[in-house]
């Protein structure tokens, strides 16, 4: 019997696989798909303060390897989310994740405050890292201090533990880890969405509406996995890998470089099952390679000398 238990800071993790923001709707859309339990938690699709239309169509495109969004953070608000999403998520025995955004300091603050009284809420993903929102230049996806004094406003209002998603559109990711370290971040979720664009040079027209947009899938996860390397490495507070997961063998790479947990997102659109197995498929993957714990994986590049 293996063991996948895992810890994110004070949260104990029945496996290291989270669903990642976006791609797992805000409740139990999935449940058809995936019973709750197989995950070791829920995250939320990002929710904000006022409702958000979104952004205009086309905002999803395939591509070659994965697919570009520019969704726009379509969500019905927090108000919304407290009446009608919340309820049905009270008997989940799996902790959930609510992953919170905004376009403003102060709209980070009150989403945190509105929903931090919740108790089915437990922990909050703090989205620092949109592309879709003014094109990716929202300052505290790049600027080191204004994620880092977004992350000390949120901490102020709330008790709940705080992962901060962090963009890999930055040159040195390493600078927005120890940032949101040090405004109090207890986790970092590395990596959201690459800035990415489609074009169709028959027609001159972009693929989507707003031109750029973020790039998600197998195609990914090296640069993810760097990302992640690079942010454990700067950091002693746990980080969340995500970017191009779709198999166990990825799981056990982003936990070798360190990280607690894992999340995957664009591999449930191909496969909307893959969640009902994942955690299995890891178990079996160490059972056969005679390792009997997951934190036995977690770091293991640290643990073997380097290459001459
Ligand atoms: O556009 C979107 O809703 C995507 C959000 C994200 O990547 O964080």
């Amino acid at each position: 019997m293996v063991s996948l238990t895992t810890h994110v800071g004070s949260l104990e993790l029945a496996n290291p696989i989270l669903s990642a923001s976006g791609t797992f709707g805000h409740g139990l859309e999935m449940k058809h798909f995936v019973a709750p339990d197989c995950l070791g938690a829920w995250v939320s699709k990002t929710v904000t303060v006022v409702p958000r239309e979104g952004n205009p169509a086309p905002r999803i495109r395939e591509t070659e390897a994965g697919f570009l969004n520019s969704i726009g953070l379509e969500n019905r608000g927090v108000a919304a989310y407290i009446a009608e999403v919340l309820p049905s998520l009270r008997s989940l025995k799996v902790p959930i994740i609510t992953n919170i955004g905004g376009e403003s300091l102060e709209a980070f603050v009150e989403a945190a405050e509105l929903l931090s009284g919740f108790a089915e809420i437990a922990a909050f993903e703090v989205n620092l890292s949109c592309p879709n929102v003014d094109g990716g230049k929202l300052p505290f996806a790049t600027d080191p201090h204004v994620a880092e004094s977004i992350m000390a406003s949120v901490r102020k209002v709330t008790d709940k533990p705080l992962f901060a998603k962090l963009s890999p559109n930055v040159s040195r990711i390493s600078d927005m880890a120890k940032a949101v370290e040090a405004g109090g971040a207890h986790g970092i979720t590395a990596v959201n969405t690459l800035l990415g664009m489609q074009v169709d040079w028959r027609s001159g027209r972009f693929g989507l509406a707003t031109r750029m947009g973020g790039y998600s899938g197998t195609a990914i996860k090296p640069v993810a996995l760097r990302c992640a390397y690079e942010c454990v490495q700067a950091v002693e507070i746990p980080v969340i890998g995500c970017g191009g997961i779709s198999t166990a063998s990825d799981v056990l790479e982003f936990l070798a470089v360190g990280c607690s947990a894992i999340q995957v997102g664009t591999a449930s659109f191909s496969d909307p099952g893959l969640l009902s197995h994942l955690a299995q498929d890891v178990a079996n993957l160490l059972a056969e390679n005679g390792v009997d714990q997951v934190q036995d994986i977690i770091g293991r590049v640290n643990q073997v000398p380097a290459r001459a």
